[in-house]
């Protein structure tokens, strides 16, 4: 048990090389599409979201105020409700300890549909938890200020989840102020329940997400609406040093009513199993759930569990999607093994598989046709033996196991945080679930899969603040798809597919984009679910072969004249990350790599213009689908030598910051010439002759505004290494030699002291340590690290405290150093020791001693090397100014 506990979470640590996983073909920054924002100044933390698709109205449960938008556009603002905490219940929450400007406020976290009048909503109200009704018509709470313990949580860093089926509230949170006794219950008037307050129940969950999902209407058993929750908890099955956490499903049913005499009140069917989401062969494991949503489709079969994950120690920054059929869920539930504890060596228990006899009816099962016929016709009747077992071994032996037993998707370096999924017909008729899985850096992932495979379509920045989306939510409706996302800052909306981004026929079939097809007549890439019917001309192929598409290449080219000696800058951007520039010359492949030729993220440079220069240049871009090569002409040049002489200014001036872009001519740029240490920016901007400013060709001529900004943003294609070099000292870089220069002979003397350098290095050692009666041995450096420490310790350390080893006051410093931050209990020693670096004294120590005491520094200081660190520790007694440039510089 012990072993399977480690590989359910160190597991992954074992695989070395991991891929990537598929890289998205677009990104689109924030400013390139078209997104609607909502946000209210002084309010914050938009976390509750709720779409009513039939009245078209996004509801938005926010930091003491809930909104009403309209869904077709989030920007237009219906109704807004105030609802703060009295000042009263202030004072009190903060007496208890709470933060009074953030805790003690009233966060919305129930927003759920009562009827076609009311909402019911609940707020944490300042670590009172209160429920109220919200009338729609009036747009103003009922009053009734209801006890919402159990249904909201009091603190609103706590996890909540919960659902509205059929007027009846399910939610899954915490109980009490502390947070520490963990609930699943439900609201209702008639017969409210709740889980048993036990460790096998519920261990320090963490809820994501809860969902009905109906019984089929059709089937003949009779079976009852269920009710599933997701979170992760502590395993009671593990046993672990440190804190494992487990990804659970857990369910109850509908029509469940409590026991009679045991679990009154009480859920008699509830059950909870593991959700595996791991990639066996590759050790990964993934086990903190992070979100959910339930694919219910009418063309689907059955409903289809989509879930987000993330391994417990995420040190590799992994982030997975699972999937699971309803059927395997409920192959675990009705006919899975239980598990049951069993104490071993008197105090010790552990939960083992229960092999033995199973009560009839089954414990947790839904009262069923079958169940009636054995006249059980409600949870009220069922038999003593039936409840007192499942109240024992609420958890399945039985784990619930993902299609195709592996991950949909494994991604590295982005934290998924949110996922909603939609079921889309391709044109040729083809089903495809397109996934839309947010991250915690404000950013949406649009993912298909195809072919065992995965597909990102495109990676849309949602919010300019790379903050975490905390909800997302879809609304399919007809011809009116858009994602609605929340976060701290605000609420965004976004169309479900950029379309007319697309511009030729070949990118819009290479996006891949279900919702996208190109239509042959008026030479765009439409959205086909906007359109009231389907044609049979449009092109889309989800693999990605283009091969249909027959774009005009256009004859436009951009004619440049040059002259000798300069240099032109042609421009040309690539939109897909799959796609690589190709440029040609003259029908030949340009060998880019060539020092006349500089390729720049958005354009292509050539230095030294000369005769042979002149000729067609030609930007393709080529993307490989399945061994299929599309390729593209994005841009045409035409370079032409000029005749006329230009006498103004030569074409070699004297600024010159940088080689190669130094010949820029400067035909027009008098204005800018005055300061000597301005960056290329500046020259390359007013040069007329040789500077080009491609247009798009053929149909890009019509697209959005935003495309042609970017072909003219030329100040974006020097590099930003350059940026640097603006600061207008040379001082600095001499600074930076001298710096590095020293760190250099640190090293070196070090390596050399170890004898790790052969030869002559030897030798230089042997003269060195001889000379030195072989003094400086390590002991010996650590006296020296000890004797200074202890000098700058004793100049203000309080009275009758030992100094301390050299050694623990060595490795005390290093966390402050590292962080940059002084810790509450800190000694006055060690602030002295950061104030003034090791950098500094190994520089002093060097000249006038050994390497010994450098080699010390270096050894327990790697940290002034990493350009991570906060310049705070590369102070050196040369003072602030040139701290100022140690931060431009990193
Ligand atoms: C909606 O629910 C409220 C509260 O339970 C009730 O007073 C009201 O009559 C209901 N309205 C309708 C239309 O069912
Ligand atoms: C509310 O939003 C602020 C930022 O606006 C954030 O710092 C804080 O953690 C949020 N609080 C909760 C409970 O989400
Ligand atoms: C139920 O059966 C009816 C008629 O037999 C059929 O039209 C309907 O699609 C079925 N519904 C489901 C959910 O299978
Ligand atoms: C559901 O998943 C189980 C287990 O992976 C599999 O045996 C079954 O065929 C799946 N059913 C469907 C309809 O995909
Ligand atoms: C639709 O096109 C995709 C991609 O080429 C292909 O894999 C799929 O089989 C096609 N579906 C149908 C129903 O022809
Ligand atoms: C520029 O090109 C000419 C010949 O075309 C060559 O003689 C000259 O050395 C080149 N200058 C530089 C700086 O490369």
């Amino acid at each position: 048990m012990a072993l399977r506990a480690f590989y359910a979470v160190w597991g992954f640590l074992l695989e070395v090389a991991i891929a990537f996983g598929p890289v998205p073909r677009i990104t689109w920054e924030h400013k390139e599409v078209q997104l609607i924002h909502f946000h209210e100044s002084e309010v914050s933390n938009y976390s509750t979201l709720l779409l009513s698709e039939d009245k078209d109205v996004l509801y938005i449960g926010a930091r003491e105020v809930i909104f009403a938008l309209n869904a077709v556009n989030i920007a237009e603002k219906q109704h807004e409700l105030h609802w703060k905490v009295t000042e009263d219940k202030r004072t009190k929450c903060a007496v208890k300890g709470k933060s009074e400007q953030t805790e003690c406020r009233n966060y919305v976290r129930v927003l759920q549909q009562l009827n076609d009048t009311f909402l019911y909503v609940c707020g944490t109200n300042a670590f009172q938890p209160t429920c109220d009704y919200l009338n729609l018509i009036s747009f103003a709470l009922g009053g009734k200020n209801e006890d919402g313990k159990g249904r909201c949580p009091f603190d609103p860093a706590q996890s909540y989840t919960s659902v509205m089926v059929d007027e009846e509230l399910y939610s899954g949170t915490s109980y009490n102020f502390l947070g520490s006794e963990p609930i699943i219950s439900r609201h209702s008037h008639q017969s409210p329940l709740r889980t048993e307050y036990a460790i096998p129940w519920l261990n320090e969950p963490n809820f994501v997400f809860a969902d009905v999902i109906r019984a089929d209407q059709n089937s003949t058993d009779g079976e009852d609406d269920k009710i599933y929750f997701f979170f992760t908890e502590v395993p009671v099955e593990y046993e672990f040093v440190g804190k494992l956490m487990i990804p659970r499903i857990a369910r109850v049913c509908k029509r469940d009513q409590g026991g009679l005499r045991t679990l009154q009140k009480k859920w008699t069917s509830f059950l909870k199993a593991r959700l595996i989401c791991t990639n066996p062969d590759k050790n990964l494991v993934f086990n903190i759930i992070n979100d959910v949503f339930i694919l219910k489709s009418t063309t689907l079969k059955e409903p289809v569990i989509y879930g987000v994950f993330t391994p417990q120690l995420n040190n590799m920054g992994l982030s997975a999607v699972c999937a699971y059929n309803l059927s395997a869920v409920e192959e675990v539930f009705s006919k899975g093994k239980y598990m049951q504890s069993a104490t071993v060596e008197q105090s010790h228990t552990k939960w083992v598989r229960y092999n033995g006899e199973i009560p009839h009816p089954r414990p947790g099962a839904c009262i069923n046709n079958e169940a009636r016929a054995s006249n059980y016709m409600s949870s009220l009747n069922l038999p003593d033996k039936t409840l007192q077992f499942v109240k024992d071994h609420p958890l399945m032996d039985d784990s619930v196991t993902p299609m195709g037993d592996r991950p949909r998707l494994v991604k590295r370096d982005v934290k998924y945080t949110q996922i909603v999924v939609d079921r889309v017909r391709a044109l040729n008729g083809s089903i495809y679930d397109v996934m839309f899985i947010s991250t915690d850096r404000g950013a949406l992932h649009k993912a298909i899969s195809y072919e065992n495979g995965m597909h990102i379509i495109e990676e849309t920045q949602l919010f300019p603040k790379f903050e975490p989306v905390q909800t997302l939510l879809i609304s399919s409706k007809t011809g009116r798809r858009y994602l609605y996302a929340g976060s701290n800052s605000g609420v965004v909306q976004s169309p479900v597919a950029f379309c007319d981004k697309y511009t030729t026929c070949v990118d819009c079939v290479l996006a891949r984009d279900p919702y996208c097809a190109w239509n042959p007549h008026e030479a765009s890439c439409i959205d086909i679910f906007k359109e009231n019917e389907i044609e049979r001309s449009w092109i889309q192929n989800i693999g990605g072969d283009a091969s249909s598409c027959s774009d005009k290449v256009s004859e436009n080219s951009l004619q440049h004249t040059f002259k000798h000696g300069s240099t032109a800058e042609l421009k040309c951007s690539q939109k897909s990350n799959l796609a690589q520039v190709v440029w040609k010359f003259k029908d030949d492949v340009l060998r880019v790599e060539s020092p006349k030729y500089r390729l720049l993220e958005k354009a292509l440079l050539i230095f030294n213009l000369s005769e042979g220069d002149s000729g067609v240049y030609q930007c393709l871009s080529e993307e490989k689908v399945k061994n299929k090569k599309f390729s593209q002409v994005l841009a045409k040049h035409v370079l032409e030598l000029k005749k006329i002489q230009h006498t103004t200014v030569g074409p070699t001036t004297a600024a010159a910051p940088t080689e190669g872009n130094s010949d820029v001519p400067k035909v027009s740029a008098v204005s800018t010439e005055g300061s000597t240490a301005h960056t290329l920016t500046t020259h390359m901007v007013p040069v007329t002759t040789a500077r080009i400013v491609t247009k798009p060709l053929g149909s890009v001529q019509t697209s959005a505004p935003s495309n042609t900004e970017l072909f003219n943003s030329i100040p974006d294609t020097v590099p930003e290494k350059t940026m640097f070099l603006k600061s207008n000292d040379n001082f600095l870089l001499m600074f930076l030699f001298l710096f590095f220069f020293i760190l250099f002979l640190c090293l070196l003397s070090y390596n050399c002291y170890k004898g790790y350098l052969p030869g002559q290095c030897l030798k230089f050692r042997s003269i060195m340590l001889l000379g030195k009666k072989k003094k400086s041995d390590f002991s010996d450096c650590e006296q020296s690290v000890k004797e200074t420490l202890v000098e700058q310790g004793s100049v203000s350390h309080q009275s009758g405290e030992q100094p301390k080893p050299a050694h623990d006051t060595g490795y005390e410093t290093e966390p402050d150093c590292g962080n940059g931050q002084l810790q509450a209990g800190d000694s006055q020693a060690s602030r002295e020791a950061k104030d003034k670096p090791f950098d500094v004294k190994c520089e002093l120590k060097f000249r006038n001693n050994s390497a010994s005491f450098c080699d010390k520094s270096l050894q327990r200081h790697p940290f002034w090397m990493t350009p991570s660190q906060s310049p705070m520790q590369l102070e050196t007694e040369t003072g602030a100014a040139q701290n100022n440039q140690f931060e431009l510089f990193m």
